[in-house]
């Protein structure tokens, strides 16, 4: 029996039980079947040079884990202009010790607007000013060669007004019309939107759009051109399982999946992270373990709290899931820290969460391209007293500078008027200070990287914030993205000061990335706790590992602060010969206690004992 062979007879079992789960027990069968047939024919058009790929990540299942894994987000065009201007930037992303590269939306999008990329009219073309797919190959190739996955988009939630399946929708073609949520009267989208929350309030009121060639109100749960895909349908399944692996065969390795969160949808719900989203994710991920095991999935669910650890999969899901999930909730309390200085709500909050899967990852981030929405939730806070309505305002007042004495020049997206919602768009540099000329904003940007870096899972730095990129002030000049503010903190590389790096921002996170690099402690899959701090200011963390634990203390205050003696203690963390691998120094001690500068990390551990 050859590999295919072998994986397929372990794994179909699972495939037929996940998708009757979903579509019932008589469809299964032909499902099932249809999605073998996708995987056989794609395993066997998969180049040899990835099939080698396959057996070697099968070999490493943890390479994404390990403490010398960063990854990197860009816009390609934004970056370097061109696939092929990515690909000469390679050496660029190496020097900062990157391994993962998240290229933005870069298939076919339709005509502006289509929300960066995440409108897409044709998933088997790339965006022509970027290259062709040739070019995509050759640059998942030259990536490769230099140890960078690529990761993509896959935007599974809508397609594009414009997609072949839309426009045969609107041409009156039954089944394609049966891709997609369509309704003749108002009466299904008044019930559904009795329960249904506003993704877009400002710019796309309402979830659901009528169109005069449908002649019926179609899901559209993010922009009116972004049509929501009916995954009850199983032909939906079936595209996009053929669509990943085609996309895979030209060498992307990571699978972004894109608003994963929406993709089913229930009457009198949220209709976010129904039980579905993660069987559906399942069945996909199942398709790439048997025609092409390289590939991960990446789940992009950016949802509170209580949702968020199903993503990475949670009960008889663990480990059959997506292999890496953006941790909302950790970006958040960052934010959260540093605008009060306190860092007993993020401890509370995150302790809350359990551990993930083993063989899986947090993306820990501190910005991306989207808004910053304040996934707080109402118990959290008011477990550490504090009013969760207030404190969301309180963080939206900072973040916009509205707030006295606040150092962050941020902008407010999507006010919703309804919840008294406010997201906030900035780039890193400009939300943590460096507009303002506040003088502790370099050291709160490393700071919260130090945090990213040590957490535990696969930290990626979102473009132009290892050069403390501001807020790109011209961003409303494009007339497609004047009415959407994220675009503030998509700037464009300015290559010829990159090298400059006048507050040490480039210089300190290659430290950080360095630093990391060394520490066994930080691989994903070594478990991460959260101790209460003593000092109010200070964020715990701890990594357990055969070689002993390390302590990743972080200041978030603007005043020195405190490790206590005891936590050392605790930890077995003896003071004689305690260790800051960021100095690579006896920390100072007083009385026992760790002394942190404003705004410093320490990462602490015992030295290794000298050899005899
Ligand atoms: C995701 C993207 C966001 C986009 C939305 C709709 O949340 O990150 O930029 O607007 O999906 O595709």
């Amino acid at each position: 029996m050859n590999d295919f062979e072998e994986r397929l007879a372990t794994l179909e079992p699972d495939l037929h039980d996940t998708v009757s789960r979903v579509y019932g027990a008589e469809a299964a069968p032909e499902v099932t079947r249809a999605l073998v047939e996708v995987a056989r024919a794609a395993h066997d058009a998969r180049p040899a040079e990835l099939r080698a790929l396959d057996e070697q990540r099968l070999r490493d299942p943890d390479w994404f884990q390990r403490p010398s894994m960063v990854g990197y987000a860009a816009y390609a065009d934004r970056f370097a202009g061109t696939l092929r201007g990515v690909g000469e930037r390679a050496a660029y992303l190496r020097g900062l010790g990157v391994g993962y590269l998240h290229l933005m939306p870069l298939l076919t999008p339709r005509p502006a607007p289509n929300d960066g990329g995440y409108a897409v009219m044709d998933y088997r073309s790339v965006r022509p000013d970027l290259g062709t797919v040739d070019d995509l190959r050759d640059l998942a190739t030259t990536l490769r060669g230099e140890g960078i996955s690529l990761c993509l988009d896959l935007v599974l939630n809508h397609v594009a007004r414009e997609h072949e399946w839309a426009v045969a929708a609107r041409a009156g073609d039954e089944a394609k019309r049966a891709y997609f949520h369509v309704h003749p009267d108002r009466e299904v989208p008044d019930a559904y939107e009795a329960t249904l929350p506003e993704v877009f309030p400002d710019f796309a009121p309402g979830s659901f759009t009528w169109d005069d060639e449908l002649a019926g109100w179609v899901w559209t749960t993010f922009n009116d051109y972004q049509w929501d895909l009916a995954w009850s349908n199983p032909a939906v399944l079936c595209e996009f399982a053929d669509l990943i692996l085609s996309l895979a065969n030209l060498g992307v390795e990571v699978f972004r999946l894109d608003a994963i969160a929406f993709i089913w949808k229930r009457l009198g719900t949220d209709c976010q992270n129904q039980p579905e989203v993660h069987l559906l994710t399942r069945a996909l991920r199942t398709v790439a373990r048997i025609a092409a095991p390289a590939v991960l999935f990446k789940a992009e669910a950016i949802v509170g709290p209580a949702d968020l650890p199903a993503y990475l999969g949670v009960g008889e899901h663990a480990g059959k899931v997506s292999d890496l999930a953006y941790h909302n909730g950790l970006m958040v309390q960052v934010w959260s820290m540093l605008a009060s200085r306190d860092a007993r709500l993020a401890t509370y909050a995150l302790q809350q969460l359990p551990q993930p899967p083993s063989t899986t990852a947090w993306i820990t981030y501190v910005r991306c391209h989207d808004d910053i929405g304040w996934a707080i939730s109402d118990e959290d806070a008011r477990a550490v007293g504090l009013d969760p309505v207030a404190h969301r305002r309180f963080l939206s007042d900072w973040y916009s500078g509205s707030f006295p004495g606040s150092w962050a020049r941020g902008l407010v997206f999507q006010h919703n008027e309804q919840t008294g919602d406010r997201r906030i768009s900035g780039s890193l540099a400009s939300l943590a200070g460096l507009e303002a000329g506040d003088p502790q904003a370099a050291a709160r940007i490393l700071l919260a990287h130090a945090i990213i870096l040590s957490f535990g899972g696969l930290p990626v730095i979102w473009m132009g914030d290892e050069v403390g990129l501001l807020n790109d002030i011209g961003w409303a000049d494009v007339p497609d993205h004047a009415a959407d503010n994220r675009w503030v903190h998509r700037p464009v590389m300015p290559w010829a000061s990159v090298a400059d790096d006048p507050h040490g921002i480039t210089s300190g996170l290659r430290h950080l990335v360095d630093v990391r690099r060394s520490l066994p402690q930080l691989h994903a899959a070594s478990p991460t706790e959260i101790w209460d701090p003593r000092d109010p200011g200070v964020l715990l963390v701890v990594r357990r590992h055969p070689d002993g634990p390390l302590l990743a203390a972080a200041n978030v205050t603007d005043r020195e602060a405190w490790v206590s003696a005891d936590v050392l203690l605790w930890l077995g963390l003896h003071t004689d010969d305690l260790v800051d691998a960021l100095t690579g120094e006896r920390p100072e001690l007083h009385d026992g206690a760790v002394r942190l500068e404003p705004y410093a990390a320490a990462w602490l551990h015992a030295a290794p004992s000298s050899p005899a």
